[in-house]
This record gives C-alpha cells, structure tokens and sequence, in this order.
C-alpha cells in the first residue's frame, strides 16, 4: 500500500482524532482483570489495540459491542485462562511487553509473537527484571520474540531501578506485581508516561507513587469502572505540524489527551515559535483533555531539551518534519530510544529528509536537522505507521509529489488518517498496489 501525495497549501477545519493508544490497550487489560463489567468508550479500533482485545478473549474474556462503544466483562485477578494458541501481538510492542508482565504470573504457560517489526526489537528490557521476581520467560538468541512465558508459582515483588526511561518497562513490572508476593517498586530515571498508574487508581487498586518511584503491594483486587479514551495526542501531533508549516492554516482539534507526560510535543513546537491555543479544558476519565488550534506559523530550529524526550518520544518523525520546515538549526539528543521504536527511526527520518534534499546529520542519539526547502521524493516508511504519516503531512512544504511507500501499518494506529487528512486540506491518495 502507498500514499500518493502532491503539494498543498492550505489545512483548515475541525477534527477529532482516534482514541488514545496507550489508554485504550491499558483500558482492555485493567477491564479484563476487574471484578464487574466495564464500559469502554473512545477505544481506538487500530490493529495494535485489537490484537490486546483478541489476546483477552483467548483467554476467556468476554467483550459485547455497542454503536461507540464496548462493554469487557472482568474475569476477576485470577480468572484468565491459558489460551490455545501463542497470542499474535502483531506490530504493537505496547501489547507484547505489558502482556509479559501481566501474564509472567498466572501459572500458565503462553507463547507472544509478533510481526516482523515486532521480531526484531529488544524484549530482554522487560524479561530481565521479570525473572529476577521469579518468572520463567525465554526469548530467542538476540533478545527479540518469540517471548514464551512458563508456569511459575508464584513471584516475589522487586524494587527495581529502570536503566531505560521506558512506560512499557515500568508498565510490565508494576503489571508482574500486581501478582507478586510483597511490595513491588519501579524508579525512573525520568518520569514517562504514567497511564498504567493513571488506570490502575481508576480501577481502586491502590498503589504509592511520588515523581519518579512507584510501589503497588500485590494481591489487592481491580474493579470495574467506566473508562472514556480521550483522542491521541500522538494522533493529534501529525495535524498539529501540518497546520504550523502550511502556508495558510486554522485548524481546531478536539478532545485531544493532555496527561503532562504526553505533551511534550506541544513544548517543543511551541519553543520552536509555533502558534498554538490550547482551550476547553476537562477531564475524561480521571485524563485531562482539550482542544487545540493551530495556525500556520514561522518556526525556528531549537536544541530540543533532552528532559522533554521521554514525553515527546512518539512524536519525533513528525517534530523533525517540523525541523526541516523551520529557519535555522535543530538538534535532537539523548534520543537513542528512538532507534528501537518499530523502525529504527533516526535513520529512517534522516534518511527520508536526505531524500527530500534537506541537511541532516546523524549521531548516534539523534540528529541535527537544518530548516530548508523540501523537494518532492520516494520515501520508505521502514513498517512503521509514524514515519509513513510524518512524511505525508511534508507535502505541505514540497515542491512536487511525495510517495510514500509501506503503508499499511498506518492502520496500527490512526484508521482513517488519508480520510481525516483529506479532509483538511491535503491531497492524499491510496493505491493498494505497492512496487
Ligand atoms: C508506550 C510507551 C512508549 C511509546 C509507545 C507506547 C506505552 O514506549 O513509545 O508507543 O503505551 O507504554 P517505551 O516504553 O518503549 O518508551
């Protein structure tokens, strides 16, 4: 599947994104492991969330569908059965590493395999802390899935130091603990994003947290509640940099996630100049929301401080879109992390704007992007959804057709990008034939 994208100028209107990604896949497990039923509304329809739903009702979770929404019936903490199958977490790395933790102590045995994107990234970051509680988890030789879980009776709660600021790493062992013998403990190195904290206290389960420590005694039970996904602000992000380059904008997004360990994206671009009003401010679900409007705007190249990476850490491809469509000089650091999202995604997004003829150089953490005018180009989205979106929304500032390359898994996701693009203002065209 390709994008074909020519230039455009103008991006105006109203839009809502898809529901939030990280809220949703944790919605599905907390529900699945509650006494009571839980009502889901929001819940993004993306691949990587449908492939937790199918991992739950393997293992015996019932879930009834609404017009919006969809009603999970808990099994309660040690209700799950062991599934038939290996569970086929797909693209999603969110499904395989919290789905680790979370079953490394049912006392089953359950095999998680993946896409081929999926099968190369680094599974040990999590297997490692959860064998030293007691856990029996194998990968293959280079650390990388299939992840097989073996029975195990029980596990013993850690206080471990994170050596990754990474919400999957912590997310996993918080999830071992919540079946651990003790008082399990995760200290960051920098605070990342805390839904799983977030859920679990929606869910009445208790838990101690302060800025970078959080502790969750096992054994305690979750109960339903009814959970309402705000809009992805990763989702949102795309729309955001489309309307700050795009010669003429005004564009408003609504209901857009604002939890502060997500928004990092919206620091940068407003550090690099950019002209957004954030307004309508709530609460969904125990989320902050808002609305933002954005309107085409001179942006200047920074050097993007290394404390707002782990809150922005989504939203490079798309901000180094922004980078090269700024005046000056930006420079990404500290960002190593991103060389093992589902591309490698420094080389990718160098790679991509080398094409489109604009001054890159990588390191190893990041990158140094010079602003400057974009040629049109071939552009190879490497699997990867947030590299396929980042360069379709680069045609507001080309100077011909971008084609995009791969990009089915946009569908992971944010189903109904092209449409929501278009209907904004890009001129954007599938073709389901690719090379
Ligand atoms: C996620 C955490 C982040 C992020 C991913 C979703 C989550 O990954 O990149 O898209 O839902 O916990 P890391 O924990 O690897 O940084």
């Amino acid at each position: 599947m390709k994008y074909i994208v020519q230039p455009s100028a103008r991006i105006a209107g109203e839009i809502s994104v898809p529901g939030d990604k990280s809220i949703s896949h944790r919605a599905i497990m907390f529900a699945s492991l509650a006494e009571g039923s839980t009502r889901v509304s929001g819940f993004l329809q993306g691949e990587d969330c449908l492939a937790t739903l199918h991992a739950f009702q393997q293992m015996g979770v019932t879930v009834d569908y609404g017009s919006d929404d969809m009603t999970i019936h808990g099994v309660g903490r040690d209700g799950l059965q062991a599934p038939q199958n290996a569970l086929d977490c797909g693209n999603s790395g969110t499904s395989m590493r919290l789905l680790t933790g979370l079953l490394a102590g049912q006392g089953f045995a359950v095999t998680l395999v993946g896409d081929e994107s999926l099968l190369q990234r680094p599974m040990r970051r999590v297997c490692d802390p959860l064998n030293s509680m007691g856990a029996r988890i194998d990968t293959a030789a280079k650390g990388t899935p299939p992840v097989t879980i073996h029975a195990v009776d029980s596990l013993q709660a850690i206080s471990y130091h994170l050596p990754v600021a990474s919400a999957q790493v912590k997310s996993a062992v918080l999830l071992a603990g919540l079946f651990a013998r003790g008082v399990t403990e995760v200290i960051e190195p920098k605070p990342t994003r805390d839904h799983t904290e977030c859920m679990l206290q929606a869910f009445h389960y208790p838990l101690q947290r302060s800025a970078t420590r959080i502790s969750v005694e096992g054994g305690h039970r979750l109960h339903a509640t009814d959970i309402q996904v705000p809009g992805d602000i990763s989702s949102a992000a795309f729309f955001i940099v489309a309307a700050c380059i795009a010669p003429q904008a005004e564009l408003t997004l609504h209901n857009v996630g604002m939890n502060p360990t997500r928004t990092g994206v919206l620091a940068i671009l407003q550090a690099m100049n950019a002209s957004i009003d954030i307004h309508n401010h709530a609460v969904e679900g125990g989320e902050p929301t808002a609305s933002i409007t954005v309107r085409s705007s001179q942006l200047r190249g920074i050097d993007v401080p290394p404390e707002l990476v782990p809150s922005a850490i989504d939203e490079f491809p798309i901000l180094c879109v922004a980078a090269a469509c700024a005046q000056g000089t930006t420079r990404v650091t500290q960002a190593e992390e991103l060389r093992v999202k589902e591309s490698d995604r420094i080389a990718q997004v160098a790679r991509g704007l080398t094409t489109l003829g604009v001054r890159v150089e990588e390191y190893p953490d990041g990158l140094t992007i010079e602003g400057g005018p974009l040629t049109g180009g071939e552009i190879d989205s490497g699997h990867d959804h947030r590299i396929a979106m980042a360069f379709s929304i680069a045609s507001l500032r080309a100077a011909d057709t971008i084609t995009v390359h791969d990009c089915k898994n946009v569908a992971t996701s944010f189903p109904g990008f092209v449409e929501t693009a278009r209907s904004v203002g890009l001129d954007i065209t599938l073709h389901e034939h690719d090379r």
